[in-house]
């Protein structure tokens, strides 16, 4: 199947590991050209260095998604390297994950605004850019934590209120013909899941419970999203697409 990806602009933010390295690869596997951002620029220009040397267009750029000027830096370099920004995937995250009797006011703020603060702002900056084409997508990662998990109340708040934003910019946005839907993945295999202290346990317990029953990895939610922003999917909006293994 063409995904029609050839020579598109893309942004994905928190690109440098994970489900965010991957989808960056793949995209620019398809023939997308690729800004690799991440807090971490050490980390985004050896992704994106990975990207070039299997033949791929990429460039690592430094950008906090909470930051209005790093973000706004971060679509300029898109716009000045690559024409523009076609393809926005809001995929920066981070949990703080504690029971709420626990969770200090810093440990629900840095959550939520990373993960909804730094979609808004990613996607206010690039929208002009995709309005002036009459084409764009926005893919938010999202997770299956937005249906709640105990211990992750922050998180949980934070990835139901990114479809809720999601849903919003498919309804504003339709109009120009720029799609937004998210992504809702399961338990991935990534140095974010790795790092947690209870890692054998809650990998353990999901694959007992997952209907296909092993933990998904970074390449599986970068296919799902890979189709999305590609021309196959012109006609899906506002929806949210589990990669979960069909765990509930
Ligand atoms: N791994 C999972 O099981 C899983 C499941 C569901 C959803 N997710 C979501 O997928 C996304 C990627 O997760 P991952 O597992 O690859 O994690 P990861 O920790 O491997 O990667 C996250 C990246 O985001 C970057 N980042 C953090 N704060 C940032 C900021 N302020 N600005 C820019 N970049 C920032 C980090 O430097 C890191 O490179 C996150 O949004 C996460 O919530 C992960």
């Amino acid at each position: 199947m063409d995904l029609g990806l050839a020579g598109k602009s893309a942004i994905v933010t928190g690109a440098g590991s994970g489900i965010g390295a991957a989808i960056a690869a793949r995209l620019a596997g398809e023939g997308a050209k690729v800004v690799v951002s991440d807090i971490d620029l050490a980390s985004a220009e050896a992704q994106a260095e990975v990207i070039r040397a299997a033949g791929g267009a990429a460039i690592g750029v430094r950008a906090d998604v909470v930051d209005a000027d790093e973000v706004a830096a971060m679509v300029d370099r898109a716009a000045e390297e690559f024409g523009g920004a076609d393809i926005l995937v809001n995929n920066a995250g981070l949990a703080r994950d504690m029971r709420i009797t626990r969770m200090e006011e810093a440990d629900w703020d840095v959550v939520l605004d990373v993960i909804l603060k730094g979609a808004f702002l990613c996607t206010k900056a690039v929208l002009p850019l995709m309005t002036g084409r009459k084409w764009g997508r926005i893919v938010n990662m999202s997770s299956r934590a937005h249906l709640g998990n105990p211990g992750q109340a922050n998180y949980s708040a934070a990835k139901a209120g990114l479809i809720g934003f999601t849903k919003a910019m498919a309804l504003e946005n339709g109009r120009n013909f720029i799609t937004c839907n998210a992504v809702a993945p399961g338990m991935i295999d990534t140095p974010f899941v790795r790092g947690h202290p209870q890692f054998d346990k809650i990998s353990e317990n999901a694959i007992r419970t997952t209907p296909v029953p092993r933990i998904g990895l970074p390449e599986d939610v970068a296919d799902a999203v890979a189709f999305l922003v590609s021309d196959r999917a012109s006609y899906i909006t506002g929806d949210v697409l589990h990669v979960t293994g069909g765990r509930y």
